[in-house]
């Protein structure tokens, strides 16, 4: 089966008011089919939301592209305008839950006017009516056992975090889109309601609602159980791609064994394994880096690799960017 989605050398920077370029995104590349999960991890500031926006082709100053290329059913998602991206691909193509959505409802509108306003907006050319959209929200919010009614006339402040972000997720899909992109779908929730929306996912790919999707996350051992391929980034690269299995159990970049390391693993039998931090913090991306991005906090660093930029190669099937990796 041919790739839906494909990414191709794909950099990115913001730009600083003062002129400076903040390297947020560097020479990512991989490619799904329909059906696929991929799951991308990696610690907090390493360019996860910049990518999204950069899968969507979705550029609004600060941020963007420096070189690469994005497409979507062999279509390039590049050099298009935020207006011609929301109208067109938005919702219908690829869909995006962004990050912390749920809590950037708009306070002053209810849940069913929220997503009437998305609705219409992508659907101008379809001519679908605000009862439409009504019935549809109607209809698939029943569809997954939500208290419909009373969720759909309420403002998001009253209804729990839960409850906000399923709405997010249902009116995001709204339109069946080809593929979803999950930018931490569960962070900041509580850990019972993480559970809630991340059946609500599994129920939509179930019903065949979406079947493809990115889900971002910090929590590596999550993606074990959602995810058929995982890229780990890193100070913006991705630095090991391969499967979830590959990844969770036999990792080969020293970032991703630091990772699993760093991650409490709620695997059977590694309970009782302590985390270990990962010293020091990773490079500003406001410099040009020539040797390996990890090199200052590797464990297994030798002398050379800060001298090097580190290119993408094979090591027991899977990508990873470390020239010593075995
Ligand atoms: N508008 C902006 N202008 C300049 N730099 C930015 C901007 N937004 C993000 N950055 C920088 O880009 C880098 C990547 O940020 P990004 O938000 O993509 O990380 P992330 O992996 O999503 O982090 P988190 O896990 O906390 O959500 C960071 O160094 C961040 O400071
Ligand atoms: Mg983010």
């Amino acid at each position: 089966m041919s790739a839906i989605f494909e990414v191709e050398n794909l950099s990115l920077h913001y730009l600083s008011r003062w002129g400076q370029k903040i390297h947020a995104v560097t020479d990512v590349s991989f490619s799904m089919k329909k059906g696929e999960i991929l799951g991308i991890a990696g610690e907090s500031g390493c360019g996860k939301s910049t990518l999204v926006n950069g899968l969507m082709g979705l550029f609004i100053p600060p941020l963007y592209p420096t070189s690469g290329d994005v497409r979507v059913n062999g279509e390039s998602l590049m050099n298009r305008t935020p207006q011609d991206i929301r109208s067109n691909i938005l919702s219908r193509k690829v869909s995006m839950i962004p990050q912390g959505a749920f809590n950037a409802l708009n306070p002053t509108r209810k849940v069913k006017d929220i997503a009437a306003d998305v609705i219409v907006a992508h659907l101008q050319k379809g001519g679908v009516t605000r009862k439409e959209s009504y019935d549809l929200l109607r209809e698939r919010f029943d569809l997954f056992g939500m208290d419909t009614e009373r969720i759909l006339n309420s403002f998001p402040i009253q209804l729990t975090a839960g409850e906000r972000q399923r709405s997010v997720i249902g009116i995001s899909t709204l339109l069946n889109p080809q593929m979803v992109i999950a930018d931490e779908p569960t962070s900041a929730l509580d850990v019972s309601t993480q559970k809630v929306v991340i059946k609500m996912i599994f129920d939509l790919l179930e019903k065949n609602i979406f079947s493809t999707m990115i889900f971002i996350t910090h929590e590596l051992p999550l993606l074990r159980h959602v995810a058929d391929n995982i890229g780990i980034m890193y100070a913006g690269e991705f630095v090991e791609y391969g499967t979830a299995e590959q990844i969770v159990f036999d990792p080969r970049h020293p970032y991703t064994k630091a990772l699993m390391g760093a991650m409490l693993s709620a695997e059977p039998g590694q309970r009782e394994k302590k985390p270990v931090a990962i010293e020091g913090a990773p490079p500003s991306l406001a410099k040009i880096i020539s040797g390996c991005r990890f090199a200052e906090r590797c464990p297994s660093a030798r002398p050379d690799c800060k001298l090097r930029s580190q290119a993408i190669r094979m090591v027991a099937g899977r990508q990873v960017r470390c020239e010593y990796a075995d």
